[in-house]
């Protein structure tokens, strides 16, 4: 905890762990007798992305984006690029897009078309948090981890100003409006 920033458990990590190798298990039989390409979104996939990769039963091969919104505080902006991307080619390639949270939709509309245009045999999303409550964009993900209400979440990767991170469960975040 920073300063008077309060932090409400959500989901434990053993809680994350046995939902994590369901997915794990659920992929794993979608996509048997083929090779995957994970596409981890950086940062706040990253320990989602480990944890998966080591449930899986099929052989996959990872690769990371990053992208950048312009955007203030806790929620997002209009603009997204990709300031990291993908090597070689993604011609015929089964692709499965890992992201931490799904909210607006923006990040992801952006990439997913991004990744369409390059032409893999099949382009799939796995988040592991999705707030349906906040879409703007018309994005349905294959494999979801949890449902969330419109809290703003930390912990397993995902981050509050570059904080949280470390954390191995996942928390509700609030921040006490100053007193005036
Ligand atoms: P979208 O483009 O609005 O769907 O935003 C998705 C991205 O915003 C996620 O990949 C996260 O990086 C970030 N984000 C959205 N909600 C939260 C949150 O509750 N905590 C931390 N990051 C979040
Ligand atoms: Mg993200």
């Amino acid at each position: 905890m920073r300063g008077n920033a309060r932090l409400t458990l959500l989901f434990s990590q053993e809680t994350i762990a046995t939902r994590v190798r369901e997915l794990g298990g659920q992929i794993s039989r979608d996509y048997m007798g083929h090779e995957i390409l994970l596409v981890g979104v950086l940062k706040g996939a990253f320990v989602f992305l480990a944890d998966l990769m080591r449930t899986l039963q099929v052989t996959a091969q990872v690769q990371f984006v990053r992208l950048a919104s312009y955007g203030t505080g806790t929620t997002s902006g209009g603009h997204v690029h990709l300031t990291q991307d993908l090597e070689g080619s993604m011609v015929g390639r089964h692709v499965l897009v890992v992201e931490d949270i799904l909210d607006s939709g923006l990040t992801l509309s952006v990439l997913l078309q991004q990744l369409r245009a390059r032409e893999p045999a099949s382009l799939k999303l796995c988040v592991l948090l999705n707030k349906r409550i906040r879409r703007r964009y018309e994005i349905t993900p294959d494999y979801v981890g949890f449902d969330v209400p419109d809290d703003f979440v930390v912990g397993y990767g995902i981050d509050y100003a570059e904080c949280y991170r470390q954390l191995p469960d996942i928390y509700a975040l609030t921040i006490p409006a100053p007193r005036s």
